[in-house]
């Protein structure tokens, strides 16, 4: 038994000592020079390369969504390789597809800069800021969802669309050694530009339980963004709006925007919740009824008791669409939620004949 707990632990110490070695030998011996980093179709950047794409863009101050922070494990951070990618990696292909990786497409964070590169990004991604942000307003909403509102830099030039998201960094803190970006989408208006307002909802993760038990006001947090092709479109259709839990945000940000713009469409946010104590910002939902043209919040309770004092609708989300929403009607959706929950409300809009060219969404 003693021996076998000896071999144990020198084959530990060996692993250690050369896993010591590796990185020290990439950090100080392992020198690849410059290169020159091609962006769609502008002039080379010259770059030192042996840093992941994703961290050689950041300091490039070019920011890619990454909500894992670089794990590998989000499949956020996908960029198109035109040139000097290399194969793909192992521990890219469980995200990027058979017909993405034919494309080019790299998960940038997996990928290591080593020599010339040419790349392909959206040009709106050029418009990401990275900012330093305070905290000035951390209020419960419910029992597991914080209200954050931050103040902005005031010479901070952030323009976002609504319904868009941006990236909260979770610094180390007592229990977390790590440094993570997660992805919050925007519940303010977009044209408050000295403020930002996020929901976040508590799961125990890195980032949510610094959000709740570590982040108070006064603090500082850095954020960056925006990113998203989730926003609200220009048209003449009536709107339906479907959330549950922190899919508010958006919708509250589309719901600004239809008010600070006089917009007049007839609007229907369904939002689907378990109980009366799930419900939350209904003042401001009342107040929106009040504000806006035609705008109707119809709120619906999955587990509400009869000793719940609630009058209102009941069942899933899916059964008020049944009700109130009309077959062939001219819409455009915007749907906010868990991935199942998306699912199965495209599936009752496709049986109400709303095409998915009219069906936007936002999986969280
Ligand atoms: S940052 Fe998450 S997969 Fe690359």
């Amino acid at each position: 038994m003693e021996t076998i707990l000896i071999t144990v632990a020198v084959i530990t110490v060996i692993a250690a000592i050369l896993a010591l070695l590796l990185s020290l030998a990439d950090k100080y011996i392992a020198d690849y020079g410059d290169v020159e980093l091609t962006i769609n179709a502008n002039e080379p950047l010259t770059v030192s390369a042996g840093n992941s794409l994703l961290s050689t863009l950041r300091d490039e101050k070019i920011f890619i969504p990454s909500a894992c922070g670089g794990k590998g494990t989000c499949g956020y951070c996908k960029v198109k390789v035109l040139e000097g990618g290399g194969p793909i990696l192992a521990t890219e292909k469980s995200l990027v597809t058979a017909e993405e990786a034919a494309n080019g497409v790299r998960l940038s964070c997996q990928l290591k800069v080593k020599n010339n590169i040419h790349i392909e990004i959206p040009e709106e991604l050029f418009n990401v800021r990275e900012f330093e942000a305070e905290v000035i307003g951390d209020d419960h909403v419910t029992k597991t969802i914080k209200r954050m509102r931050f103040k902005l830099p005031a010479d901070l030039d952030f323009n976002f669309k609504p319904g868009q998201y941006v990236q909260l960094k979770a610094p180390p803190y007592e229990g977390s050694d790590e440094e993570v970006y997660r992805a919050y989408s925007i519940a303010s208006s977009a044209g408050d530009h000295g403020h930002l307002e996020l929901l976040i909802g508590y799961t125990g993760g890195i980032a949510t339980t610094y959000v709740h038990q570590h982040l108070k006001q006064g603090d500082t947090v850095d954020i960056n963004g925006p990113y998203g092709d989730f926003y609200y479109q220009d048209g003449d259709s009536d709107i339906l709006l479907v959330a549950a839990g922190t899919g508010m945000a958006p919708i509250i940000s589309i719901l600004h925007h239809m008010r600070d713009n006089n917009i007049q469409r007839k609007a229907r946010f369904f939002f689907g919740a378990k109980t009366p104590d799930d419900l939350f910002m209904t003042d401001e939902l009342k107040q929106f009824e009040k504000d806006l043209y035609d705008f109707k919040y119809l709120p619906t309770l999955s587990r509400v008791t009869d000793d719940m004092a609630w009058d209102g609708d009941r069942g899933r989300v899916n059964v008020s669409i049944e009700k109130y929403v009309e077959d062939g009607g001219n819409y455009t959706a915007y749907l906010c939620g868990s991935p199942q929950m998306i699912d199965s409300i495209v599936e009752s809009l496709h049986q109400k004949h709303i095409p998915d060219e009219a069906i936007f969404f936002d999986k969280f």
